[in-house]
Formats: C-alpha cells, sequence, structure tokens
C-alpha cells in the first residue's frame, strides 16, 4: 500500500550543523506517530520541511505517492497536508504541541487520513 505520506533520505544541514541526516519516514492511512525528542534534535525542522515551509538540503518527500518536495507550501495545504502548533502556558512550564495530518491520495480530504502528534514539554 502506498503511504500517505513518505520522506527518502531527507537531510537538512545548516551550515555545518546537519539537523537531519537521511531520514526514511513513511505513515499509512490511519497511522499516529510521535516524534519526540530533546530541545534542538529537529522536530521542528523535520515538520517544516514535510510542510514545505523549509527546503530540505537532499532527499524526497512524497504526498499520496506523489513528489511533492518541490511543491509550494500553500499547494500541500491544498492536497490535505496541515500542521497546527499550540502553545499553553502555565505558571512553572510551557507545553506545545504540533499536530499534523496529511492527504488522503486523492486530496482534499475533509477527514484526515492519518495523523501524528509531536509534542515537548519545556520547563
Ligand atoms: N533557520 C535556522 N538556521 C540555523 N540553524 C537552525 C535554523 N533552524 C533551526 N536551526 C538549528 O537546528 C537545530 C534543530 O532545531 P529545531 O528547531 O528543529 O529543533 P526542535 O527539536 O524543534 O527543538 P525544540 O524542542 O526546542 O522545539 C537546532 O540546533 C537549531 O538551532
Ligand atoms: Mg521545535
Amino acid at each position: 500500500m502506498t503511504p500517505v505520506l513518505e520522506t527518502r533520505k531527507l537531510c537538512k544541514s545548516f551550515g555545518a550543523l546537519t539537523v537531519a541526516q537521511n531520514i526514511d519516514f513513511r505513515l499509512h492511512a490511519g497511522d499516529r506517530h510521535a516524534l519526540i525528542g530533546p530541545n534542538g534534535a529537529g522536530k521542528t525542522t523535520f515538520v517544516n520541511m514535510l510542510m514545505g515551509a523549509l527546503a530540505p538540503s537532499s532527499g524526497r518527500i512524497y504526498l499520496g505517492g506523489e513528489d511533492v518536495t518541490r511543491v509550494p507550501q500553500a499547494q500541500r495545504v491544498k492536497r490535505g497536508l496541515g500542521a497546527r502548533s499550540r502553545s499553553t502556558p502555565s505558571s512553572s512550564s510551557c507545553r506545545c504541541s504540533t499536530t499534523w495530518r496529511s492527504a488522503s491520495p486523492s486530496g482534499a480530504a475533509k477527514r484526515p487520513a492519518c495523523g501524528g502528534l509531536l509534542r515537548h514539554t519545556r520547563k
């Protein structure tokens, strides 16, 4: 079955700093993945590349089997890809989460074909 969202050897460097290295990721319809890691691990960088907000240094991104690596962010959104950031500060901590969902292969999905959750907690 074709993954609804896939990356192949996705890489991102900022100068000498390599943040993402050869990420092979597959999300099938109905899957949920959690992406966790310490501050600076590259979570936001990865999501930004999926969304098209940040161009990868190399590697490919597929949405419903279609190569969208060079497709602008607005077009990816039209195909059903979305990201949402949420921040709920409290007196002692700030919890931030990002949820995202990808399109059905036919695009313009009203219901998410799949979803993922990114969450981290800052002190
Ligand atoms: N535009 C940029 N230019 C240079 N370095 C960057 C840029 N964006 C991110 N970085 C660096 O890339 C690394 C990964 O950052 P990123 O924001 O993706 O991590 P993160 O896992 O989302 O962190 P946090 O948990 O703090 O949100 C960090 O070292 C960060 O300083
Ligand atoms: Mg982040």
